[in-house]
């Protein structure tokens, strides 16, 4: 068992302990985990196996986001067992690389049919802390508002940041992002404006800013005035022999398994990247009672924040700067990494590697921007390093170039939660501003942009400013009123 009993800062409300079978063996979890976490806490990695060369395989996002851990549930292939919350009785089955799903071949999409189309004034994708900060903002000035969460609950990646934000009083400084999180929870939980669609996901962009949104094995056609798309980011990962072995982790999911379950990870944990998800992850586990066996930076220097680096290293985690990692090991699943320096092409140096014993690895490396929906919409997108990736163009009032749709948080650039939470109030004042509902929207805008400047005037907010800057050269958005 590798749950966590006792942490000092997380209370773990653990559910009822429920049974269900995994492989035909009964298996004892907790009632509203992931199904991930109770198999993860049951000693369970080992997920699947490939049908042609036999690799196997483990969760990597636990976010919702790849498909790494696709399992048959009650009979059903192809569930996302990282945010499947568990109950009593289930039966959890592996399945096969050809899983087949019956499909209706006389299926029609709410566009042909004319059924199962739904309107509302905005619609916003994404229930994390820029669409909840979308929503609020746009229902404070009495629109109608529909949001769209393809998970069980609210939140995001906000629900997992146990540590104390920065920034200044307007973005609660001093707050832990899971507070903050809670907060904004029962505000939108609680707004008869906003009206929530769990477990639904946004599968498509149609013709006349119409989502096709799957929820409850019916498609519905959404369209609004104006539609928000606040989808967030998925980690990336890194190209090395082994890097598919059940134990390499994103930061998500080791987030997800530690703060929202309870579950540790694993015993010996290698952490890649030492900016301040990896710093901070880190942290976090040590607070959980797992073992860091040290964080490995291909930079000359940390790039996160000196303070998140100072605790680490206080509790004794070598930094390991100018390494990266030359492969994984492991039968089954990981057993070891080895780490070699690097010069300063970032060229491995023969004769340096390192050996490390590790169960887990958790990749912390950085993140790239969910934009399908924006390529779906025909919005130009540009590739920009600084912003993770390839991310729509948008302008300061976060119109794209598509008229009516507006991009909010990491799916228009990766920054942190607190950005996030800025340029969700500015979609959400935007979107308002459409519908003729706002009369103060100077006043409002010059306040959010003010805040929002002032979180990336620190050195940390260099890179993404110039991004920012790359961004919108030549832009012509849809602009809107
Ligand atoms: C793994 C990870 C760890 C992070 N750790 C930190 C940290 O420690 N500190 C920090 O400041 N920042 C961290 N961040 C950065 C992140 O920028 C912010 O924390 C913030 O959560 C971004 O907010 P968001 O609303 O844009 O995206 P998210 O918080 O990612 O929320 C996006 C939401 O959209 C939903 N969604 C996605 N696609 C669809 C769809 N098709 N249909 C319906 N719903 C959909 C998702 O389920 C999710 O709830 C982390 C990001 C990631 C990915
Ligand atoms: S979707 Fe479940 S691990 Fe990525």
């Amino acid at each position: 068992m590798s749950r966590i009993n006792q942490h000092p800062i997380i209370d773990f409300n653990k559910g009822r302990e429920v049974k269900f079978t995994y492989e035909g063996k009964e298996v004892i979890g907790c009632e509203g985990e992931t199904i991930a976490s109770a198999l993860h806490s049951a000693g369970v990695r080992v997920l699947h196996e490939t049908d042609t060369k036999h690799r196997t395989r483990g969760l990597f996002c636990a976010i919702g986001n790849c498909s790494s851990c696709l399992m048959k549930v009650n009979g059903v292939p192809n569930v996302r067992i990282c945010v499947e919350p568990l109950r009593e009785g289930m039966t959890v089955e592996k399945q096969s690389d050809k899983e087949k799903v019956e499909l209706d071949s006389n299926i029609r999409t709410p566009i042909d049919s004319g059924e199962k189309m739904v309107q509302a004034e905005v619609v916003i994708i994404g229930g994390g802390p820029a669409g909840m900060c979308a929503a609020l903002e746009a229902s404070r000035y009495g629109a109608k508002v529909i949001l769209v969460e393809r998970n069980y609950d609210l939140g995001g990646q906000l629900t997992k940041q146990t540590h104390k934000f920065f920034g200044s009083e307007k973005q609660q400084a001093g707050t832990r992002g899971i507070d903050i999180g809670v907060e904004i929870q029962e505000r939108i939980m609680s707004d008869p404006n906003v009206e929530i669609w769990f477990n639904s996901t946004a599968v498509g962009f149609y013709k006349d800013n119409t989502i096709m949104v799957e929820r409850e094995n019916a498609v519905y056609g959404l369209s609004g005035e104006s539609i928000i798309i606040a989808t967030g980011a998925f980690e990336k990962n890194l190209v090395f022999p082994n890097n598919d072995l059940p134990g390499i982790y994103g930061a998500g999911a080791v987030q997800t398994l530690m703060n929202i379950d309870g579950i540790k990870p694993g015993d010996d944990v290698i952490m890649i990247g030492a900016g301040n998800i990896g710093l901070i992850v880190s942290y976090q586990l040590i607070q959980a009672g797992v073992n860091v066996v040290g964080v490995v930076e291909a930079g000359p220097d940390v790039g996160g924040y000196k303070v998140h680096a100072s605790k680490i290293m206080r509790a004794g985690v070598p930094i390991y700067t100018r390494h990266t990692i030359k492969g994984a090991h492991g039968s089954d699943k990981l057993e070891g990494v080895t780490i070699a320096e690097v010069d300063d092409k970032w060229q491995m140096i023969q004769g340096t590697e390192k050996n490390i014993k590790a169960d887990v690895m958790c990749m912390a490396v950085g993140l790239s921007p969910i934009v399908e929906l924006f390529f779906q919409a025909g919005c130009e997108l540009k590739f920009i390093p600084a912003l993770g990736g390839y991310v729509p163009v948008n302008d300061e009032h976060r119109n794209t170039t598509v008229d009516g749709l507006l991009v909010a948080g990491d799916s228009g650039g990766v920054e942190e939660a607190s950005s996030a939470m800025l340029t969700g109030h500015l979609a959400g004042l935007t979107a308002a501003r459409r519908l003729d509902y706002v009369e103060d929207y100077d006043d409002r805008h010059c306040d959010l942009m003010d805040q929002l400047n002032s979180l990336r005037s620190g050195p940390h907010g260099v890179k993404i400013v110039e991004g920012i800057q790359r961004l919108r050269e030549g832009m012509v958005t849809a602009g809107g009123k």
